[in-house]
């Protein structure tokens, strides 16, 4: 059994975000510090940059949801941070903070992959009644990752296909800048797709009727690359816009489907759901595209609220509820991992 609450971190990319949850899975406080005034400048993450706004900013935010939770450091049950994969910097920084306030108080160390933890999600007692139960096939769709997994249990993951270049919010992103966007474009693109036709111009569906689940973004990238100098009104660019969006969501609906079929008779026949995280899983219209696909094979859409799609370190709190849970915990030399495969 864990003792007490569990503290998360997370410092993989540019969200620093700490939170505690009680042992079954109650949200006691969570705080996510964003580092997009910092990176904006420069139009991408800058990795030193993220590093160091982690650290001046990290002990503070996990001094706020410990004072809000009104746990002390000696009550808790374990410290789980994120260690890998992500930049290297942040990572040092989040797992020995982590390692630091484990070794102080006494307490057990989870050093929890942040695949995982969006992996997990999913399975929160308030996501969706009880959370969601294994096996299920899982969506990750986000900036730096566009993978389709099936969860088959407690670090039983299997990897169905992933992308042979851009990932998914990745060429958000890139289309979005493409477009004259504002960094990062994933969110900047949906609001400009609202109010276009997503049917007035043709865009590659790069994969689409293929086998497997794979994705390939490169090629639509390229399209919208050809296509923005031949923009004049701001209607033109809405246009363009709805057509990404809607053929980014056509195809992601295509590779789900296939993927479902890759599940094994008996996993797929005892799939529970499918469930989408990652930043990506905020648009409204992938959103759609996905439930439709996953009502088609008699199976719910699940899609933690927006800000449990994101980075944020609830679902690495929860990640190391469950590996707690199951008696996995790491000793104090484990290295963070810029690399990880789930
Ligand atoms: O999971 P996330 O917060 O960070 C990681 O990449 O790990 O995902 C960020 C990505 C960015 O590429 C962003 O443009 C995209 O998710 N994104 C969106 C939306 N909100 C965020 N893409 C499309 N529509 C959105 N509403
Ligand atoms: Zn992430």
């Amino acid at each position: 059994p864990i003792r007490g609450p569990v503290l998360g971190l997370e410092a993989s990319c540019d969200e620093t975000a700490a939170a505690i949850l009680a042992p079954d899975g109650t949200i006691l406080a969570e705080a996510v510090r964003s580092q997009l005034a910092e990176h904006t400048p420069f139009g991408g993450v800058v990795p030193e940059i993220a590093a160091r706004a982690h650290l001046a900013h990290l002990p503070a935010l996990a001094a706020q949801v410990m004072g809000q939770a009104g746990v002390a450091p000696a009550d808790l049950g374990g410290i789980a941070a994120t260690a890998g994969p992500g930049l290297i910097g942040g990572l040092i920084v989040g797992a020995s903070f982590g390692k630091g306030m484990a070794i102080a108080h006494g307490l057990p160390f989870v050093a929890v992959n942040h695949l995982e933890g969006h992996a997990l999600t999913a399975r929160l007692p308030g996501v969706v009644e009880g959370g969601v139960e294994f096996p299920y096939l899982l969506l990750l769709l986000s900036g730096g990752h566009c993978q389709c997994v099936a969860v088959e249990g407690l670090g039983r993951y299997r990897r169905l296909g992933s992308t042979l270049d851009d990932a998914v919010g990745e060429a958000f992103d890139k289309s979005a800048k493409l477009m004259g966007l504002p960094w990062p474009g994933g969110p900047a693109l949906e609001k400009l797709a609202a109010s276009g036709d997503p049917m007035r111009y043709p865009l590659p569906r790069p994969m689409l009727g293929r086998p497997g689940c794979d994705f390939s973004f490169s090629g639509l990238k390229t399209a919208v690359a050809q296509m923005v100098p031949k923009l004049e009104t701001e209607q033109d660019r809405a246009d363009l816009a709805a057509a990404f969006q809607r053929v980014v969501a056509a195809v992601l609906a295509d590779r789900a489907r296939n993927a479902l079929a890759m599940l094994p008779n008996a996993t797929c026949g005892g799939a529970t759901a499918m469930v989408v995280a990652g930043g990506v899983a905020a648009n409204q219209g992938v959103r759609a595209a996905l439930s439709a696909e996953a009502a088609r094979a008699g199976l719910p859409l699940v899609a933690p609220p927006i800000r449990l799609c994101t980075d944020n370190a609830v679902m690495i709190a929860w990640a190391g509820i469950e590996r707690l849970r199951a008696g996995l915990t790491e000793p104090l030399d484990f290295a963070p991992r810029p690399r990880w495969p789930l």
